[in-house]
């Protein structure tokens, strides 16, 4: 029957979806604790590719592929594409540093392949506080929710902070309910879209802000898809000199406080091991502030991946910030 097991590499279209009530929710809808017969199996694949001594980046899916540890691959597909877009992955404390990055990287090979996420094509992207960095991941401040120019997200937390860093996740999906039926015009007014800023990553001679307007909501072979970044809206239209009317500022004051809202969102703090997995187009995430550790190698460190399906979701090409010549997702090297 359709619905029951859905295609995992495929997007659900055509359907209307619901989102979800962080606070309607436990912490057991989202975690999935690794079975010690998965973990085993897990342990042993690695083994083999250290034995083997191939890079990271080198490791395909049939590397990291075991009839025990396949299903749970194909489970987190089927949640972040077809279920809550979230799936928060737990249990995997005792392999090492290294080892984790394996797993990390063989997650990524089951759900598609990894997307650069700069101009420098960095695949792996270190998520830490450093000074003068341009993109909000790179401090201590609270982050507001956003999306970022990916597909899939996958993070994994390798250091906690001294104190502090929750991570926060919101469904887009019950986001827009609840504008449409508070303010539909509002919701009118996000689906319209605004200028972004570009990070300063985009390739030579493209625009460092949209020469188009990004639908925060926009809609594609009945998909709904979330793109929000404020501070990029805001640096854009400052920048261009393009003022943003009362309207829009409310629209985005309240878009704002609806995904930050306890009721909607879902909130945890990531331990060393633990993977969080999200659909980025129906779930937006932040984290709280925290207070770091003074030396480097203790520092709150997470690992990200961008990850872009095999067939990949249908967006409407606004919906895209970057222009890649590539075709795909995410930030062309150049
Ligand atoms: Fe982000």
């Amino acid at each position: 029957m359709p619905g029951i097991n859905p295609p995992v590499d495929l997007w659900p279209t055509g359907r209307v979806r619901k989102g979800w009530y962080g606070s309607e929710l436990g912490t057991p809808d989202f975690v999935t604790r690794v079975e010690a017969r998965q973990l085993d199996a897990i342990k042993a694949l690695i083994r083999e590719i250290n034995d083997s001594g191939k890079p990271v980046a080198e490791i395909r899916k049939v590397d990291l592929s075991h009839r025990h540890v396949d299903p749970l691959f194909d489970q987190i597909g089927r949640e972040v594409r077809h279920g809550k877009g979230l799936l928060i992955l737990t249990g995997l404390s005792d392999l090492a540093e290294p080892d984790l990055r394996i797993l990390h990287w063989g997650i990524g090979t089951h759900l598609g392949t990894a997307l650069s996420q700069s101009h420098r094509g960095e695949l792996v992207v270190h998520v830490t506080s450093k000074q003068g960095s341009d993109r909000g991941s790179g401090g201590t401040a609270e982050l507001v929710m956003h999306t970022d120019p990916g597909e899939i997200i996958i993070l994994l937390a390798v250091r906690k902070a001294k104190a502090g860093g929750v991570s926060r996740f919101c469904s887009s999906l019950a986001a827009w309910d609840e504008m449409q039926s508070r303010r539909p015009d509002l919701a009118q007014i996000l689906q319209e879209g605004f200028r972004c800023w570009r990070y300063g990553e985009q390739a030579p001679g493209d625009d460092e802000y949209t020469p188009y307007n990004v639908p925060v909501f926009s809609e594609c072979e009945g998909l709904r898809s979330v793109v929000y970044a404020r501070q990029t809206i805001e640096r854009a239209h400052a920048d261009l000199k393009i003022g943003l009317s009362l309207n829009q500022i409310v629209a985005l004051n309240m878009f704002d406080s609806i995904v930050a809202d306890p009721r909607l969102r879902f909130e945890i703090m990531l331990e060393p091991g633990d993977l969080a997995i999200m659909n980025n187009y129906e779930v937006l995430h932040s984290r709280s502030s925290y207070d770091d550790h003074y030396e480097w190698e203790k520092r709150r460190l997470l690992l990200r991946l961008w990850i872009e399906s095999p067939a990949p979701r249908p967006l409407q090409w606004q919906a895209l910030k970057f222009q890649n010549k590539s075709g795909r997702q995410g930030i062309d090297p150049w």
